[in-house]
């Protein structure tokens, strides 16, 4: 329904004629603005992640500007709110450890403030689900302003997309076959700009996500960070929110579990981050909306990836964006998609896509020419994952998909590093190298360690990919066939625990099957002799987090925080 500006939330801080009120609008003007620039104006906050160590997000404390001057033109008085950053690469043991953080940092930041409407500003990988998680949750309009990929990287006239290349560079170094002044000018060079990786990894896929599901603006995902049109694309969400505030457009009318069958759609289309599928579970989970994971396989299986971008193909985010970005992919999903959902701009996604063309149809493939039909995302069951684990058939090694090997077992990260490259390692191509205790809770927050590296040895021996089973996560941006997200994770002694250097293990990528071939009585008594570890915190946000963390399959977001309970408001006084 229609709101009126004495319906706003803001008017209860400082419309009223009292002592509290008179506070509220005399704290104000101390910091320069008049009465006039706030008052009976719609009031949004800017929850932005911009830190000096979030190299991702260096360019949104400048963007935030252009969001400003929309909001002000529009007839709104904007507040940046800076929130928690969590830039992938520097955070430890892994920034997935603080997306819930961040979600309730969003949320309360919301709830605790006069804010009508709020512009997010975020991209890194965990930045984009943990501020919807908190948006959907306190439910005020929002709009989310991706930061943008950097620019194709660029390496000795070859294309380099990060992560995926990082990776395949150090493989190669391992091997002997590159230099260290080869590595040194790669380090310089690989990064261009600011924004997010520039490959399908997790960044892009959560900000197609965001898109797909209505919260951006269209086109707003492949908008390259250091494109003019992205500081224009601030400006205009600054003005378009101030705007929607009164047709109460609010995250829970976008976030139906529609809108979510659109997303996993799409997700799978692009060949998205496995690292997908719990996000979208976690920000489905906050509209109460159960998106079980065989919906993810079965998607998987229909829809082929046709956005030709590395891990699984050849291009860079800046190349889908001149091939006419995401709109222009959507268009060849039409038939699968629910056209009638809505978007942050009032218009239906159907009304959004009309006259939208595609540019480049090697980026952009058809149906029929997909990349490669493999599929997006495997969700695995067997003796081994009972819950469930995924596993990312289109970036997997073909002769792998059906193996059966003897497994090499690690017990912790550290054991794996120690041990990897031991020229005496008891390894050999077939061999499945198994990694426990990485899961959320005993990574914890299930550390992107599931692309298991190579042995040296085997490196050396030219091979590239071997099977690799943990409870951790993998990176988007990485290739290889890892069955990742075992649930439950061995830490709470899931079966991933009892597995033993030497014991088989048969994977099946087609029938969706991974079994530990030891029988039903040697696995019983296997668990029966196992002693779980002692809790990894004594104290702080790690002890609340191993507290309430669900596992993978359930998105790993916090038991207290799951739901769609309306939220309170606060007292004001
Ligand atoms: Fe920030 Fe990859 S490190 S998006
Ligand atoms: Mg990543």
């Amino acid at each position: 329904m229609a709101k009126r500006i004495e319906d706003l939330r803001s008017q209860r801080w400082f419309a009223p004629d009292n002592m509290r009120a008179f506070a509220h609008r005399q704290r104000t003007q101390q910091t320069g603005y008049k009465r006039s620039d706030f008052m009976n104006r719609p009031v949004i906050g800017i929850i932005n992640t911009w830190s000096d160590i979030s190299t991702c997000h260096t360019h949104l404390r400048e963007r935030a500007q252009f969001v400003k001057e929309g909001i002000i033109r529009a007839g709104g008085y904007p507040l940046e709110m800076p929130a928690m950053s969590l830039g992938e690469v520097m955070v430890k043991p892994t920034t997935m450890m603080y997306r819930n953080f961040l979600a309730m940092e969003t949320e309360e930041l919301l709830r605790s403030h006069p804010i009508d409407g709020a512009i997010l500003m975020g991209g890194c990988d965990k930045t984009t689900p943990g501020l919807l998680m908190g948006a959907i949750s306190m439910n005020i309009p929002a709009i989310y302003i991706p930061a943008g990929a950097s620019l194709n990287g660029n390496f000795k006239g070859q294309k380099i997309g990060t992560g995926t290349h990082t990776r395949k560079y150090w493989d190669e170094k391992r091997a002997g076959n590159l230099s260290d002044e080869d590595w040194l000018e790669l380090e310089a060079k690989m990064t261009r700009s600011v924004g997010t990786c520039n490959t399908m990894g997790t960044a892009s896929s959560l900000t197609s996500m965001a898109e797909v599901l209505g919260f951006c603006l269209p086109g707003s995902a492949t908008i390259p960070a250091a494109d003019s049109a992205h500081q224009r694309l601030c400006s205009l969400a600054g003005e378009r929110i101030t705007k929607m505030v009164f047709e109460d457009l609010t995250p829970k009318s976008l976030a139906t579990k529609e809108a979510f069958e659109n997303a996993i759609v799409t997700y799978v289309a692009l060949g998205g981050s496995t690292n997908g599928i719990i996000h979208l579970i976690a920000m489905a989970g906050r509209a109460g909306i159960d998106l079980p994971m065989s919906l993810f396989d079965e998607w998987a299986r229909k829809v082929p990836v046709i956005a030709n971008l590395m891990p699984a193909g050849e291009y860079l985010m800046e190349d889908l964006f001149y091939a006419g970005g995401l709109p222009a992919l959507l268009t060849r999903l039409k038939d699968f998609l629910h056209l009638d959902q809505g978007n942050v701009n009032g218009r239906t996604l159907g009304e959004n896509l009309e006259g939208v063309e595609i540019y480049n149809e090697d980026v952009i493939r058809s149906l029929e020419n997909p990349v490669n039909d493999r599929g997006t995302i495997g969700v695995i069951t067997g003796n081994l994952c009972p819950d469930g684990a995924v596993c990312k058939p289109s970036a997997a090694s073909p002769h792998l998909l059906n193996h059966r090997g003897k497994a090499l077992v690690f017990e912790n990260h550290a054991q794996m590093n120690a041990q990897i490259d031991d020229p005496n390692l008891d390894v050999d191509e077939n061999t499945v190298l198994v990694l426990k205790n990485a899961g959320p809770i005993g990574g914890p927050g299930m550390p992107e360690w599931g692309g298991l590296p190579i042995p040296k040895k085997l490196l050396q021996k030219g091979v590239r990919d071997m099977v690799r089973i943990s409870d951790a996560r993998m990176s988007g941006t990485h290739y290889g066939t890892c069955i990742l997200h075992v649930a439950p994770e061995s830490y709470v002694g899931g079966p991933l625990a009892f597995v033993q250097t030497g014991d088989w293990i048969a994977l099946d990528v087609e029938k969706r099957t991974l079994n530990l071939e030891i029988s039903d009585e040697e696995m019983a008594a296997r668990k029966a002799a196992w002693a779980p570890p002692p809790p990894k915190f004594a104290r702080g946000y790690g002890a609340m987090f191993s507290t309430h963390v669900t596992q993978a399959n359930e998105g790993c977001d916090f038991d207290f925080l799951q739901g769609d309970a309306v939220i309170d408001e606060p007292e004001i006084f």
